[in-house]
Formats: structure tokens, sequence, C-alpha cells
């Protein structure tokens, strides 16, 4: 009989679809509801304050502190329940109970306090996935200081960057961290960029085994100050629910990295019910999601969101395949995961070694797989499901931005939509008003390529750019006038599932991590050799996406190998690690307009062996000709 219903009737339930309806018809009642689940310290007026549109303000007026929702309000329940579990490559492991969370953060607040750190301070914390970086960011927050984390993966300029624009006062670092059995010195790519800070007047270490050198004048040790200290309570401050939580670097198309900001209470929100609904997290659950803190996906979804719904979390310092192949399925069986989530090229790097190395494991306690960071290729895809899903679990292909908070488009398990389909995100979530535009800002046809928008504001969006109010008008709410513009391109098929297919922007997805073509031109010019640059992303098998790099070298300078190796090096050591090439190639010019832009469109055609498409603006039919012998030369 189902058959003969429409394809949304069959198989998406309540209370999704009515979650849905309601969201959108009776928004302010859905959000008021939505929003008693948190522990508020004082009612907000209203529900949405539009008068400063596109700045929108969500619960104006109300106190409300995201900490109290992850951590205090579960001291009467869930004290002795695990919070965290940490294991890093070596197997040396660390949990701390809801309990226990709770006074390494009040420790870690009066600390920031003795510091002289205050509401509205910016701090910046460059740490890897060790229990220090949850502990430090959720005692910011507790006392109303703002937190910015850099993902360690970031060198020094990168770095040099956040600080100066966010104007921290204090960094949180420690000494190391091991990859693949190697160390990766993080102290001392801080003491390189803190000489370039004018800012930062402190630098807070946090010691792992040894001895560290400190600058004494700028340096304090976590440890003495721990021991000092002493477990204490500090009075959580009482945050406006528009008072700034986080701001959180990423990449746009130019060369300055945007500061992503988020306030408490609209984050809040959309964190606890994200989680909720799309991972379906239960007391029972252990969830693991395999990013790190230092991109939004570890923000919201390994702290905030789950922490407020009073999960128990695995975090892991470490790679997938080191020691071995098997890393991650050893520890779902250890802990008896039951979310796992993770990206699509976690997942590509993982099937090379062949499904032998999962079948050794139990991994019966799985019940929910997720995807994020890029589109998930169908053979990702099908292995994913195959050999961790058992042919049977749910992937939920979670779409989202630094931007948006939490997720916008995917299946929702917690709200009994678990239907998937081949390569689609699947339905938006409950007060996300999707769609999919074309260029004129039309609502395109039924899987017709366009653009994703989202129609009205949601609680968990950006609240700006941190100090740059301009920036946020035009980069999110200007290509289609008042509505919010991701910068992805969509379709949408006739059941109204999206199917996100990429950047429609320079910004590239090196294995899921977000890096503009612009900032890495910029490094490059920095190097004393290079005069001009031109970066396109290629596909990769593998990391989903690596950079192209053409270059014309500076007067003087010769193409040689080892200079292409400095160039390379270079920058990693500014940007780093994360910034993977497919080729450099030399040039004597670049394919530029006659007003002398640089046109990466046909950059990328050549690279890519395309036809070339329009060259009428193209000043100089040469430079193509000669990209094109040099490409041949060296590929
Ligand atoms: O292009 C989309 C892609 O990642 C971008 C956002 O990057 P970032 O702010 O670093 O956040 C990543 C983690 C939320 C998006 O504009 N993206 C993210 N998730 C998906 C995706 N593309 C396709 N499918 C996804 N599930």
């Amino acid at each position: 009989m189902s058959e003969n219903l429409p394809f949304n009737e069959r198989y998406i339930q309540p209370p999704y679809k009515i979650l849905y309806r309601e969201s959108l018809e009776n928004a302010e009642n859905f959000w008021k509801g939505m929003a008693k689940e948190l522990d508020w310290f004082s009612p907000f007026d209203k529900v949405l304050d539009e008068s400063n549109a596109p700045f929108y303000r969500w619960f104006p007026n109300g106190k409300i502190n995201i900490v109290y929702n992850a951590l205090d309000r579960h001291l009467k329940s869930r004290k002795n329940k695990v919070a965290l579990y940490w294991e890093n490559e070596k197997g040396e492991s660390r949990h701390l109970t809801y309990g226990e969370l709770y006074n390494e953060v009040n420790r870690f607040a009066k600390i920031l306090q003795d510091l002289g750190i205050k509401k509205g301070d910016r701090v910046l914390i460059y740490l890897p996935l060790m229990p220090e970086l949850p502990i430090s960011m959720l005692a910011l927050a507790r006392i109303g200081a703002i937190h910015s984390i850099v993902f360690s993966g970031f060198s020094t300029q990168a770095v040099i960057d956040r600080i100066n624009d966010a104007k921290a006062k204090l960094v949180i670092t420690t000494s190391h961290t091991m990859r693949r059995g190697k160390r990766v010195e993080l102290k001392r790519i801080i003491d390189e960029a803190v000489a370039q800070t004018p800012s930062v007047e402190k630098v807070l270490v946090i010691k792992r085994d040894e001895e560290i050198e400190l600058n004494e004048e700028r340096d304090v040790l976590y440890q003495d100050l721990a021991k000092k200290t002493g477990y204490k309570k500090v009075e959580i401050e009482e945050t406006l629910s528009t008072d700034p939580l986080f701001i959180l670097y990423t990449s746009g198309t130019t060369g300055k990295p945007k500061g992503i900001l988020h306030l408490h209470g609209g984050y809040s929100l959309w964190t606890y019910l994200t989680t909720k609904w799309v991972f379906d997290l239960k007391d029972n659950d252990i969830f693991f999601n395999t990013a790190d803190i230092g991109w939004i996906t570890g923000h919201s979804y390994i702290v905030y969101g789950p922490l407020q719904n009073g999960a128990s979390v695995l975090m892991y310092e470490g790679v997938p395949d080191y020691p071995n192949p098997d890393r991650w399925w050893e520890l779902v069986e250890k802990y008896g995961v039951s979310v796992f989530y993770t990206s699509p090229t976690a997942i590509r790097s993982l099937m090379k070694y062949g499904a032998d190395w999962v079948k050794n494991h139990d991994l019966s306690t799985l019940r929910i797989l997720g995807s994020v960071g890029e589109p998930i290729n169908p053979e990702a895809w099908r292995w994913y499901f195959k050999n961790i899903g058992n042919s049977q679990l749910p992937i939920v292909d979670t779409w989202w931005q630094t931007e948006t908070g939490g997720i916008m488009i995917s299946a929702t398990p917690g709200l009994g939509n678990y239907m998937l389909k081949p390569s689609a995100n699947g339905l938006p979530l409950p007060g996300i008003d999707a769609d999919v535009f074309t260029e004129d800002g039309n609502a395109a046809g039924t899987r017709e390529k366009g653009y994703i928008v989202i129609k009205r504001p949601w609680p968990g969006m950006l609240a700006g750019v941190w100090g740059d109010p301009d920036r946020y008008v035009k980069t999110y709410f200007s290509k289609f006038k008042g509505i919010y513009y991701p910068g992805d391109y969509a379709v949408k098929d006739e059941d109204g599932f999206f199917y996100i297919l990429g950047r429609a922007d320079e910004v590239l997805k090196i294995a899921g991590h977000r890096i503009g073509t612009r900032e890495i031109e910029d490094i490059l010019i920095s190097h004393p050799a290079v005069a001009e640059s031109a970066v396109i992303g290629v596909p990769d098998p593998v990391r989903g996406e690596v950079a192209v790099a053409a270059v014309v070298l500076k007067q003087g300078y010769q193409p040689s190998d080892e200079l292409k190796k400095s160039i390379l090096e270079y920058v990693r050591n500014n940007l780093g690690a994360l910034v993977v090439f497919g080729g450099l190639y030399f040039v004597t010019k670049l394919p530029k307009t006659r007003s002398g832009k640089i046109m990466r469109r046909l950059v990328r055609s050549v690279i890519a062996g395309q036809t070339l498409g329009d060259v009428s603006t193209l000043e100089d039919e040469t430079s193509i000709e000669e990209l094109k012998k040099v490409i041949e030369e060296f590929s």
C-alpha cells in the first residue's frame, strides 16, 4: 500500500516532518519551545531580533552560558559518568567524568582569572587533541572570555595573522604532539609567532612529559599554577545570549582569513539540538568524532554539542593509520563506540589498506555513522557502508560550515528520518529554509545545478566577521540580497533532497581542510624568489583536492628542483603541512586579463587538460602555450 504514497510520505516519518513544518510555519513558538530544553539564568525578551538584519541576534537579553549547559547542569545526574575519554598513538589514555571535567575547568578558569583574563578578552589556543584543549576552551567560556583555537597543523604565519586579527592577550600551548611516532614541535612555533604579535602578554604552557624551556618574562607553566590554585569553584559568568563565545578563523576568497564569530545563546541551542537530531545521542552512547577541535567539527561535535547532551565522547590524538591502519577500529572495539563521525578523506585513506584491517575487530556496538567536510564519492561511501556499517548502518552525510555553527542538511535519525539516497546529503534540518538558486537569484529547477542558499536566519548562524562588519555583509548577504549565501554548488531533487557538489569559489578542500587559494598565493609571493603565483585546486583520489601552483620567479632566480623544494618547504613552515601540493610549475608569465587580473580559470583548464572556454579577455596567449609546455614536460 505504501508504494502508492509519495516518496516523502513513505519513508520520512514524523517527528521530522511535524517538526520541520512547525519550525517554518510557527517559527516563534518552535524556537521558544526548543530553547526551553536548555537552562537559562534569565529569560529572553523575544526569539529573534531582526532590527539590524543581516546582523540577526537570537534570544536578546536572555542570559545563558554554554558551559552551564555543558557541565553544571549534569552534576546532579551525571557526576560520575565519563564525559571525555582520551587516547593517543601510543595507547596512553585518560578519562574525565563530568564531575572531574567540571573541577578541571573551574581550576583552569581560576588560573585564567589570576592571569588577568576577563570577560570579552580574546585568548588563542594552540593545542593538539589533548584533554587540556576542551578544558581550556570551557574554562574561557565559563568566565565569558572569547576563545580562538588555531588548528595545530597551521604554522607560524597563520598563527601570527590570527593572533593579530583577534588581538589576543594570552596564548595557550604545549611543547609538542606526536604524529606517526615523531615529535611535532608546537611551542617553537608559538615562540616564533609571538615575537610578531604585540597584543600577547603571556603564554600559558602546558607541560607534557618533560621539562620545557621557558621565557621567564612571558611564559607561565600551567602545572605550577594548577598546584597553587587547587580545585575551587569559579562563579560562572552569566553571559548574555548575544555575548561572544568564540572566534574561529576560516578561509575565504581573499588572503586574509575571516574570524567567524559565534555567540553563547544561538550556538548553544543549535549544537545541542543538531547533536540530538542527527546523532541521536542517548545516555549510553559513546561518540567518536575523529575531527580535530581546531576545526568547527570538533568545536561543535566533540565539545559543545555532545557535552550539552550529557554524552560520553572519545577523542584520539593521532592519525588513523599509525601504528597500524586499524587504529580507529581498535578504539571503536575497546571503547564500544556507538556513533562514529569522520571525513571522506579518512575513509579513502583507509580503503587503500584493504578491508582485512577492519575484519579483526568487533564493531557491533556501532549504530550510526557520519561523514563531513567534503562530498563523499560513491566508492568511499560504499566501502564505509559495507565494511564499517556492516551493510546496514545509516551514514549521515552532514553538510554544514564553520559559519553555520552546526549541521544544516543531513538525515536525522534522532527524529526518525533515516532516509538515505546515494550521494545525497538529505533534507534540511528543522528551522533550515534551504533552497537552490540560479545565478540570477531564481529558484533552480529540479536537479538543476545552482547555489545553495538559506532563506531565513537560524540560531547557529555566525553573528559576524570579527572586526569586519562589511565583509560579513559582502561575503554572505550580497550575492542574493539579504539571503545567506554559503558558497557551495548544489542540486535539489524531486523529493527535496539536497546534493552538495563542492565550492563555488576559490576555496580549496584539501583532505576536508578549508584553505583559500589566495592565502596560499600570499605565502608563495612572500618567498624571496617568487614574484607572482596562481594557485588552483585539482582532484586527488585520496585527499579530494590538492593545490597546484604556477609560479613566476623574480629576476635573478632560475627554476630548479632545489628551489621548488625550498618554496614548498617555505609554505609548509609558514602556513602548515595541511597545504598539500600536487605540483608546482615555473613559468615566465601567468595568463592575465588586459587589466592585469590573473585568470585562474585558464590555469585550471590547462592543468586539467580541458578546453579553455572564453579567452577574449586574455592579454597574452603565449602565457597559455608556455604553461602547457611546462606541464607536459614535468608530468
Ligand atoms: O564545501 C562545503 C564542505 O565544506 C565547506 C565548509 O568547510 P568548513 O567551514 O571547514 O566546515 C567543514 C565542516 C563542517 C562547505 O562549504 N562540506 C562540508 N560538509 C560537507 C561538505 N560538502 C559536501 N558534503 C558534506 N557533507
